[in-house]
C-alpha cells in the first residue's frame, strides 16, 4: 500500500463555472477546458466535453442536451458534475483505479455543508481516495506566489464567471471574506438585457461575451469604438444586426463594477486597522477572467486608492496553488479547521 502511495499523482482540481482545470502533481496542468459537457438525453452518457462540448451550444438535436454543471459557482447539478469530474479524471490520469490519487479541489469560501457534501461525493464516484476541499481564494493567493505565511494581511479578488471572491489572507489562512454571487455570466446577461432595451434585439449569451471581451471598458475615452453583433428583432423575430458601441457595454455593466469596488471597500473598512494598513502596503492582487475587463484594475487602484496588483495567469492562478497545496497536504490540513 506504500508503494502506491509514494507513487500516486496527486490532482487538483479548480472547477469554475466557466472553465475546468486540473493540475497532476509534479507534471504541471493537464486540462484546461470549459466546464461544458453535452449528454446523450435518452442514454444519459456523454457525448463531448469542453470546447468540443462548447461549440455544440445552440446546435444539438433534441436528444442532446449541452450542459454547464455550475452555476455561480456551485455544483446546480449533481449528475452532470459527477460525470464532467470523472472525466476530467480519467483524463489527468489514465489508469487511475489502480493507482487511486487524492484529489484538491477549490470551492468557493461561502459555499454550503450540503454543497460541500455534493462536490466531495462527485470525486469519490469518481473513483477518489482522498477528497480535500479548499476555499479558491486561498488556492489563488498560493497560485500567485503571495507570501502569506507571516502574520501580514493580503487581499486578493478573484473575479470569475460565476462569482467574485474577496479575501483576506494572513498566515496561511483566510482572515475576512466575501462572496459576491455574480460574475462575468451575469455582466453577458446585462449587457443581453441592455441591447433588449435599447436596440430592440435579442443576442445571444455568446454574442454578449464577444461584445464585453472586444469592446467593454471602464474608462469610456474609447466609447467611439464598435462593433456589430447580431441577434433577433424582437418585433419582427427576423435575424439583425446592430452596431453596439463601447459606452454600450460600459452602461450595461456600469453598476455591476462599482457594486463590486463597494465591496472591496466594505470588507477593508470592517476589518482591523492593522491588517487593513498591511493591505494599503502590500496592495490589492486581481486574478480570475473577469479581472481582464479593460481599465478595471485602474478604476479600483483610484476609486480606493490603494495600488493594484494584475495577475499574469488570470485563469490558473487557483489550480497552479491548489496543485502547490496538495504537496503540503499536511501543513494544509493541520491549518484547516
Ligand atoms: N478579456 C476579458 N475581459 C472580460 N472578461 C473576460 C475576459 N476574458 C475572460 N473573461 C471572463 O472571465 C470569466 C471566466 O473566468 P474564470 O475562468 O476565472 O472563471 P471560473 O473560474 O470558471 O468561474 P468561477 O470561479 O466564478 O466559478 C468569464 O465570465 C469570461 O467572460
Ligand atoms: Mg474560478
Amino acid at each position: 500500500m506504500k508503494y502506491f502511495r509514494i507513487f500516486a499523482k496527486n490532482l487538483a482540481i479548480d472547477l469554475g463555472t466557466a472553465n475546468v482545470l486540473v493540475h497532476v502533481e509534479k507534471k504541471g496542468i493537464v486540462l484546461n477546458e470549459p466546464a461544458v459537457v453535452a449528454i446523450d438525453n435518452n442514454s444519459g452518457e456523454l457525448i463531448a466535453f469542453g470546447h468540443e462540448a462548447f461549440n455544440m451550444i445552440g446546435k444539438t438535436p433534441e436528444n442532446i442536451s449541452v450542459v454547464k454543471p455550475l452555476e455561480n459557482g456551485v455544483v446546480s447539478d449533481f449528475d452532470i458534475t459527477k460525470i464532467l469530474l470523472e472525466h476530467c479524471i480519467k483524463n489527468a490520469m489514465p489508469g487511475f483505479s489502480l493507482i487511486q490519487p487524492n484529489v484538491i479541489i477549490t470551492a468557493p469560501a461561502g459555499v454550503s455543508d450540503v454543497e460541500l457534501r455534493a462536490i466531495e461525493d462527485a470525486c469519490i464516484y469518481s473513483g477518489i481516495r482522498g477528497v480535500y476541499i479548499v476555499e479558491g481564494a486561498l488556492a489563488a493567493a498560493i497560485g500567485s506566489g503571495m507570501d502569506i505565511d507571516k502574520p501580514t494581511g493580503h487581499m486578493i479578488v478573484d473575479m470569475g464567471a460565476g462569482n467574485i471572491e474577496i479575501a483576506i489572507l494572513s498566515l496561511n489562512g483566510i482572515v475576512a471574506s466575501n462572496t459576491i454571487n455574480f460574475g462575468g455570466d451575469y455582466l453577458n446577461q446585462k449587457i443581453i438585457d441592455y441591447i433588449y432595451e435599447k436596440y430592440a434585439v435579442n443576442i445571444g449569451f455568446q454574442t454578449a461575451e464577444n461584445l464585453k471581451i472586444k469592446i467593454g471598458a471602464v474608462d469610456t475615452s474609447n466609447e467611439n469604438k464598435s462593433i456589430d453583433a447580431s441577434g433577433r428583432d424582437i418585433i419582427t423575430g427576423m435575424p439583425k444586426t446592430v452596431r453596439v458601441y463601447a459606452s454600450d457595454v460600459n452602461e450595461a455593466i456600469f453598476n455591476e463594477l462599482t457594486y463590486i469596488i463597494d465591496k472591496i471597500q466594505y470588507i477593508l473598512e470592517k476589518n482591523p486597522p492593522e491588517l487593513s494598513s498591511d493591505i494599503i502596503r502590500n496592495g490589492i492582487y486581481l486574478t480570475g477572467g473577469s479581472s481582464l475587463i479593460d481599465g478595471l484594475a485602474d478604476f479600483i487602484e483610484q476609486s480606493l486608492d490603494i495600488k493594484v496588483i494584475k495577475s499574469e495567469n488570470p485563469f490558473e492562478d487557483t489550480v497552479i496553488g491548489a496543485g502547490k497545496m496538495i504537496e503540503r497536504l499536511e501543513q494544509y490540513k493541520t491549518n484547516r479547521k
